[in-house]
């Protein structure tokens, strides 16, 4: 299994790096730890079938191909905590206070500097392929006005990063993540991404049902539900798009 970045496949347009890494892997077999990058992305793929706009050779937007069969698909949730942590621990460099919005969202305060997607192909009982797709705002300053929560490193750094030299450090962070994952020190993640989750253990509002709800963030379950206990109720867990976090 080779490091995290072992090899670069540096692009200067594509539609989406996710795109390109799917049909690297349907031409033949693409060795663990290849990151593909583009500058830009014609058609850049964010959760929930959103756009991710990232402007042109302005921040990170790549994609990792990894095969990690010693996981069964219902464990998936381990690698968004091994790539957000990856992730946050390479921010950690630079700012203080980065938060994970679960379910992968990358937040400094409010704003969203980052966010991830990840793609699994599962065979018999494992995970053959996960395609990581990362989009962190790096250098960028002008957003789309419609984008209200994005924001970028450089605006709370006041000073550009060069991105290649981001990256490597950026695969190393998540490299080593991704080893205390295969070295089946999970409980270490557990309670890192906990340490790292946005509202955890602190009463916040949240949406439920279209209904504006107080609850507490007692965690993330091992299928990667968000557990929320609401005043006077047992702990419940919600998958993705079941409960809605307010961030004010
Ligand atoms: C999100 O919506 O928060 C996830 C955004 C993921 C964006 C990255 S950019 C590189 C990779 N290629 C894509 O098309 N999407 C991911």
């Amino acid at each position: 299994m080779g490091k995290v970045g072992h090899t670069f496949i540096d692009l200067e347009e594509v539609d989406s790096t996710n795109l390109y890494a799917e049909r690297m892997l349907q031409k033949g077999s693409v060795a663990e730890g290849t990151v593909i990058l583009a500058k830009f992305q014609t058609a850049g793929m964010g959760q929930d079938d959103h756009q991710w706009e990232s402007a042109s050779g302005q921040n990170l937007t790549f994609s990792i191909v990894l095969h990690p069969r010693f996981l069964s698909p219902g464990r998936q949730f381990l690698l968004n905590k091994v790539i957000s942590l990856g992730v946050l621990d390479f921010l950690a460099d630079y700012v203080e206070g980065a938060t994970i919005k679960w379910p992968n969202d990358i937040l400094i305060g409010s704003k969203k500097i980052g966010g991830i997607l990840i793609r699994i192909n599962v065979e018999g009982e494992s995970l053959e392929t996960a395609i990581v797709g990362i989009g962190l705002n790096v250098n960028q300053t002008k957003f789309d006005p419609s984008l209200t929560q994005a924001a970028s490193l450089v605006q709370v750094l006041h000073q550009e990063l060069k991105l290649k030299e981001a990256l490597i450090l950026l695969c190393n962070a998540i490299d080593m993540r991704y080893s205390q994952l295969k070295n089946n020190n999970n409980e270490q993640l557990k309670s890192d991404f906990h340490q790292k989750l946005l509202g955890y253990k602190l009463e916040r509002k949240f949406v439920v049902d279209g209904q504006q709800i107080i609850g507490i963030i007692e965690g993330v379950d091992e299928f990667g539900r968000l557990l929320v206990i609401h005043p006077g109720e047992p702990v419940k867990a919600y998958a993705h798009k079941e409960i809605e976090y307010l961030l004010s």
